[in-house]
């Protein structure tokens, strides 16, 4: 099969429909089944009968369209809303791709040859796998990981350890390819909310041992793009070595190396030195991993149950720098931003998994910081978080069903980060002085929501009287929500969100007045699961330790500035929502 799109396997799935009308049904008699020969619950059986590959048959033109019953193939079937959600395997389907998308068009794996079996924990006496910093690893470490991609690039696409299948099990998580068991309707989208970190890191995980397998290495371990750190802050160059397999030629040609990561990046190369960009970018992680990230609930992004409307809200790192950082590595010259820059495709860059190693790096660093007398070490007690649970193909070509219970702890998944700091730690953004003076210049028009955001606009946000009342210690987290986000998902989004600074534009990059920004890549929504909009989200920014910085927590109100930076969103409606402290 190659990736020539959808044409070839036309024939023969019409040729099957009148042998599979007949003969479905016997396989899965407990439920009733709609008829889609290229759908997921073709049996192994009738493949062998009709001589098809199972690759092929699962490039589903369509989505089943029936009450397909529910199975989680691992004994952990959830059916009613609000439980944990479970990946169906036996629905997958077409992925709702944007216009202009590249082939190949359909993600589904191939199908398993029987049941998912559920994960296990490595053998704790496998070696440690200690993963690198790309910058720093060396010649040899770095060489290991281009035969790895080698390795996988040359397996047959029919092998689900292939490269080909393994940047299809993203697409088939962020397209709605893959449903919930019990809510065939509903994707399991695993961007804008708390499967956010936990999604990636089992990801990453299988392709690190599926790498290893290859090499016959039990000990590889993948490099890290340590794009938070100074010395980190480019393309490692490797992956920029047009000869290697590392290279991608679908990234942005003007930020080839020695050019210096912009974790602000939007569209706009900016003239800054390189010791300004590297503050402004130490700044960026410092809001997102300290100030907007105070609370386990705030970091992971938003809770995603059973049956719910998929994309309630990413956590900050999620947002930015990580939505940023696959905007500024793939080519702006594409429709779609391809490859990193959009999600179905960010998988076919090898780059893909080493950010997301740092992405994982910066979990399990935000977990063993300290804040005042407190670790962050805080992961949900909620069942319905721990209990969700996701299908990968292991080093054994094995269909396997793994919970986040199961990735909490990096030791017993037998992996570990070295090589870098945490420099960011000291880079908590400074006061614009000249924004002292707090509003006070003109009343404020007053707005009304829901507004489509094209030119700045600020607004007063009331602070709730308990919380001006009270000390600074009693408090728990203030938070400012941005609410009913909402865009169309064929544009790339931003926008940047100011506090007490009316004249926005004489913040410094990064300074303390801005609380943050919404990044979001382009991303169509599925055509049977929505109003027609493509996201509808939210955003949720912390305030305490902007509002101590700028000499604010006794004010009863905030002045919010919202500033569009690119593409076309509308805002539902801002709030302050707030939990109090012992
Ligand atoms: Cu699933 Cu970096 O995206």
């Amino acid at each position: 099969m190659t990736n020539s799109g959808r044409r070839p396997i036309a024939l023969p799935c019409v040729l099957l429909v009148c042998a599979l009308a007949c003969t479905a049904v016997v396989y899965y008699t407990d439920f009733p089944v709609s008829v889609s020969p290229c759908a997921y619950y073709l049996s192994r059986t009738l493949l062998a009968v009709t001589g098809l590959d199972s690759y092929i048959v699962s490039c589903a033109d369509e989505a089943s369209t029936g009450t397909l019953g529910s199975s989680d193939g691992g004994g952990r079937a959830k059916t009613a809303g609000g439980k944990p959600i479970v990946t169906d395997i036996l629905h997958c389907g077409k992925p709702t791709l944007p216009a202009n998308a590249l082939p190949p068009y359909q993600c589904c794996p191939p199908m398993p040859a029987s049941e998912p079996v559920d994960f296990r924990l490595p053998d704790p006496s496998e070696p440690l796998r200690t993963r690198r910093p790309a910058h720093v690893a060396g010649a040899d470490y770095m060489a290991k990981y281009e035969r790895a991609i080698a390795l996988m690039k040359a397996l047959p696409r029919s092998d689900p350890r292939s490269f080909y299948q393994q940047a299809n099990v993203h697409c088939a998580y962020c397209t709605g390819a893959y449903r919930q068991v019990g809510h065939p309707e509903l994707p399991v989208q695993i961007h804008f909310s708390w499967f956010f970190f936990p999604f990636h890191r089992a990801y990453i995980y299988f392709f690190e041992r599926i790498a290893g397998k290859l090499l016959g290495d039990p000990g590889f371990a993948l490099p890290f793009w340590s794009w938070d750190v100074p010395e980190g802050m480019r393309l490692p160059l490797p992956f920029a070595n047009a000869s290697s397999p590392l290279y991608d030629p679908l990234r942005n040609p003007r930020h080839a190396p020695p050019k210096l990561v912009d974790l602000d990046f939007s569209w706009r190369e900016k003239n800054y030195t390189d010791e300004q960009q590297i503050q402004y970018n130490l700044r960026i992680m410092y809001n997102q991993m300290i100030t907007n990230s105070p609370s386990a609930s705030l970091f992971y992004g938003q809770p995603f149950r059973a049956g719910e409307a998929d994309k309630p809200g990413a956590g900050p790192v999620e947002i930015y720098p990580h939505n940023t950082m696959h905007i500024w590595t793939g080519d702006l010259s594409l429709p779609n931003v391809e490859n990193m820059g959009v999600y179905y495709s960010a998988g076919r860059d090898p780059v893909f998994y080493a950010h997301h190693a740092n992405i994982d790096r910066l979990w399990e660093t935000w977990r063993n910081i300290t804040s005042g007398d407190q670790r962050h070490d805080l992961v949900f007690t909620d069942p319905d978080w721990l209990d969700s649970s996701f299908l990968f193909y292991d080093e054994e070509a094995h269909l396997v069903r793994i919970t986040i219970r199961d990735v909490l702890n990096i030791d017993k998944l037998r992996y570990t980060y070295d090589g870098v700091g945490i420099p960011w730690l000291n880079a908590r953004p400074p006061q614009t002085l000249i924004m002292n003076i707090k509003r006070k210049s003109g009343s404020l028009e007053s707005t009304r929501f829901p507004l489509s955001l094209d030119t700045a606009l600020t607004m007063e946000v009331t602070r709730p009287s308990v919380l001006w009342r009270r000390s600074e210690k009693a408090m728990g987290d203030e938070v400012l929500v941005v609410e009913g986000i909402e865009t169309d998902g064929t544009g790339i989004i931003k926008f940047d969100v100011f506090i007490n600074a009316r004249e926005y534009e004489k913040v410094e990059p990064s300074g303390r007045e801005m609380a943050g920004s919404f990044v979001c890549l382009k991303h169509q929504s599925m055509d049977d699961n929505t109003k027609g909009m493509g996201v509808e989200t939210t955003m949720r920014l912390a305030l305490n330790e902007i509002l101590v910085d700028l000499g604010a927590k006794e004010d009863d109100s905030v002045t919010v500035t919202l500033v569009p930076r690119h593409g076309n969103v509308r805002i539902g409606g801002l709030r302050i929502d707030y939990s109090i402290g012992d």
